[in-house]
Order: C-alpha cells, then structure tokens, then sequence
C-alpha cells in the first residue's frame, strides 16, 4: 500500500504573499486592498480591534475564502486554487478551538489523519502521542473536551494542528479567554515550536504582550486596511495616534461616561 506523502520535518519553509487582496459581503468592503509579506520560517503577527478584519483575513490565507479581488500565494501556490492547495500543509487553529465534543481528545486528533489515511493507526497513533507530549498534555488523551479547562481546549486545539506536521500554522486569537499565566504559557509553546518543527506561523490575536514577545514581525489592521508594519521594536513609541491608542489605551476616568456610571451606582 502506498501513503501519500507526509511532509517532513526537513519540508521547505514557505512564505505567505498577500497581495492587493479585497473581500467584500454583499457589497459591504470588510477588506481593503491588503497586501503584506509572511516570510518563511517566520512568526507573523496581525493585530487589530474587534472587527477589524483579521479573521477574514486568515480565512482567505487558509483557503476557507477566495478574495473579491487580489491573491494570495504560499510558496508559489494559488491559496483559492483547489487543485494546489494541499501541496502545503496547512494548520488552522481555530478562534474557539473547534474541538468535536463527542470524541476523546485522542479522536480528536486522530480523525483527520484517519480520514485522510495518513498512515497505518499505529503510525497515527505515533503522531498523536508525539503532538500531545509536545504540548504536555499525555495525561488528558482519554478525556472527553468537557473535562478540559480552557487552556487545555487550546493546546489540544494546537496539538491536533501539529498532527498534520504543517509547513505553515495559522493561529487565530491562540490566548483569547486565558488568563495571564496560560496566555504566557500558549506564547512559550508558539515560540518554541518553531524551533522544533520547521514551520511559519501567522498568527491573529488582539493580545499585545503576545504580539510583541513572540514575532518577528507584525502587522497592525485597522477598518480592513493594514496601518503598520514592522518590527516589536517599532512599536514602542508610535507616532501614529490611532496605533498608540491601540496599543497603550488611556482611560480618562473623568469622562463624562465614567461620571455616568458612578451615578448609576448610587
Ligand atoms: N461571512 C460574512 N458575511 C458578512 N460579513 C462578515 C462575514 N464575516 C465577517 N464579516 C464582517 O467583516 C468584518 C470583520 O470581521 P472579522 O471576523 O474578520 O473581525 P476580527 O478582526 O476577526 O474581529 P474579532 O477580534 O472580534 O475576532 C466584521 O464587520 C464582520 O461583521
Ligand atoms: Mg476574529
């Protein structure tokens, strides 16, 4: 019997080029004319408000979407094309894990390896321990999702990515809902996994501290449009009045809207 082929360890980096790329729903623009560079082997992170388009954005580089108008490569691939899209393996970690509640976390991680018979179960059942001790997590294979904590669903949710071997891992929101310890935790395993596996992560998060201690470089999306790019370094004293907002909010506590509350409270 032969397998397809699993990309090894020593499968070649690849970048991401996001190239003039527009995405609009029903006439509504929600992406502006986004272009931006993920090298390989590099850790990316884009970083924007609620709403700002990131997700969407992660959609038309996993291939889940097709832009309105503009393109997105990986490597020398067509993202939208069918028909080369899985010459790279690609990994998507979901916003709110996606874990399927009926099966152990073993299953979870198996099913996709099964579906696509990426091996004999002994060689699945390999990767999945391999995945899950990466991430530290050989004690939670028989439970089922309902058992976990929720920085456990992530690093599940990371595990069952990792099972893929992927050349390229998209991460969206990765410490949404954890607290500062797990967020810290989820930042050292993005980080470290890099060194383990030969891999380029894009990652979409709103958390700054990660953004900031984990990437190579990032970028920063505003109402659909790319505002900035650059290093952490770049970042520390921005000049533009909109990013500085972002990154460091001041609260005036004499806001009228603050009185406001007090009031309501007496
Ligand atoms: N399938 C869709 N149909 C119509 N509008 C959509 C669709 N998906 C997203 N949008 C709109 O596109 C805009 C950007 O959404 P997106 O999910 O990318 O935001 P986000 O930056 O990921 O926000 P958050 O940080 O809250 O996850 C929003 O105004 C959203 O309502
Ligand atoms: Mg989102």
């Amino acid at each position: 019997m032969t397998l397809p082929a699993i990309p090894s360890p020593s499968a070649p980096t690849v970048g991401i080029t996001v190239d003039h790329v527009s995405k609009q729903y029903g006439g509504v623009t929600v992406l502006h004319d986004v272009s931006l560079e993920v090298r390989p082997g590099e850790i990316f992170c884009l970083m924007g408000p609620s709403g700002s388009g990131k997700t969407v954005l992660l959609k038309q580089v996993a291939g889940l979407e097709t832009p309105t108008s503009g393109k997105v490569r990986i490597g020398d691939y067509d993202a939208s094309d069918p028909a080369t899209r899985d010459r790279v393996h690609t990994a998507l970690v979901f916003q709110a894990g996606a874990l399927f509640n009926s099966l152990t976390v073993y299953d979870n991680l198996a099913l996709y390896p099964r579906e696509h018979r990426y091996g004999t179960e002994a060689q699945i059942r390999d990767r999945v321990m391999h995945a899950l001790s990466i991430l530290s997590l050989e004690r939670a294979v028989q439970k089922m999702p309902s058992e976990l904590s929720g920085g456990m669903k992530k690093r599940v949710a990371i595990a069952r990515a990792l099972v893929m071997e992927p050349q390229l891992l998209l991460y969206d929101e990765p410490t949404a809902e954890l607290d500062p310890v797990m967020s810290a935790t989820i930042s050292e395993i993005i980080a470290t996994l890099r060194e383990q596996i030969t891999v380029t992560s894009l990652v979409v998060t709103h958390d700054r501290a990660l953004a900031l201690s984990i990437s190579d470089r990032l970028a920063i999306i505003m109402d659909g449009r790319i505002r900035a790019t650059g290093r952490p370094a770049d970042f520390h004293d921005p000049a533009d009045p909109a990013i500085a907002n972002f990154l460091h909010p001041v609260i005036d506590v004499k806001n009228p809207r603050f009185k406001q509350l007090e009031n309501n409270n007496e």
